[in-house]
């Protein structure tokens, strides 16, 4: 992924808009009550470490990441050590975790099923699995932005090439794993303001041309105006798996 390679800014301006979520808990701290934090932790593809910045961490917690900026901000998680490798090709022994946390990270692999598998090798047996997609419809009204402003390549679902998605990821998983069960976050954005969906869409596709940003504009406030708010449907589950004996 490109876009994370050398910064942030695009991962932080698309984790801002989840704070017009109607639930009152955020993501994190749902995810938080329901991860395996026992004994020593991975997260891979661990970002910006976001999550650990809005929970407590488990006092064994190493984060990892592909992208140098992103191991950049997670080396400021205190207490946690951080690795730069990718998903699919882990620095560790076989068994040598008691879970492994993918966060909506799978969908940006090119070989997600070799990284499960990864997942596998590196987790003691008995050891619990999370990962976090999106179903299909996720955010689908951004994606509707797209032929309004004459860009049809906007595309907020990158699951689109692989379909690591909620629908089809469980299957995938169970090739690896027993117990697989997925529970979704129940949540949806209402957006009063024009700013924080345009900082989204950008943070997609990269900067718009004036005319693509007047008609992303006009089409974003005809919604608020006719609906009091610019609503997107999020679909987001959680996934839990356990790694069988040998
Ligand atoms: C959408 S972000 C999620 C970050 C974090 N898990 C969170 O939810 O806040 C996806 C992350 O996966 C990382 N990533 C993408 N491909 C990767 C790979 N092959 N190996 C490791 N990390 C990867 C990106 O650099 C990015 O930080």
């Amino acid at each position: 992924m490109s876009q994370y390679a050398t910064t942030t800014g695009n991962l932080s301006a698309r984790i801002a808009l989840h704070s017009y979520g109607t639930n009152p808990q955020s993501w994190y701290a749902w995810l938080g009550e329901r991860l395996p934090l026992v004994g020593d932790v991975l997260e891979v593809g661990a970002g910006t470490g976001e999550l650990w910045r809005r929970i407590g961490h488990p006092p064994r917690l190493t984060l990892t990441d592909f992208s140098p900026a992103m191991c950049a901000r997670l080396r400021e998680v205190p207490g946690a050590q951080v690795q730069r490798c990718d998903a699919t090709r882990l620095p560790f022994r076989d068994g040598a975790v008691d879970a492994v946390i993918a966060n909506h990270m799978l969908y940006h692999l090119d070989d997600p099923d070799s990284a499960l598998r990864e997942f596998a090798r590196v987790l003691r047996p008995g050891g619990r699995l999370a990962v976090a997609v999106n179903g299909r419809d996720h955010m689908a009204e951004l994606d509707a932005l797209g032929p309004a402003i004459g860009r049809p390549d906007l595309a907020v679902r990158f699951h689109d090439r692989n379909d690591v998605t909620a629908e089809a990821t469980p299957a995938r998983i169970a090739a690896h794993f027993t117990d697989v069960t997925a529970e979704r976050y129940p949540d949806e954005l209402v957006v009063p303001a024009v700013e924080p969906i345009l900082a989204y869409v950008v943070s997609m596709i990269g900067p718009l041309t004036a005319a693509e940003e007047s008609a992303a504009r006009a089409a974003i406030q005809a919604r608020i105006e006719a609906e009091g708010a610019f609503r997107v449907r999020k679909h987001t589950v959680l996934i839990s798996a356990t790694r069988g004996p040998r």
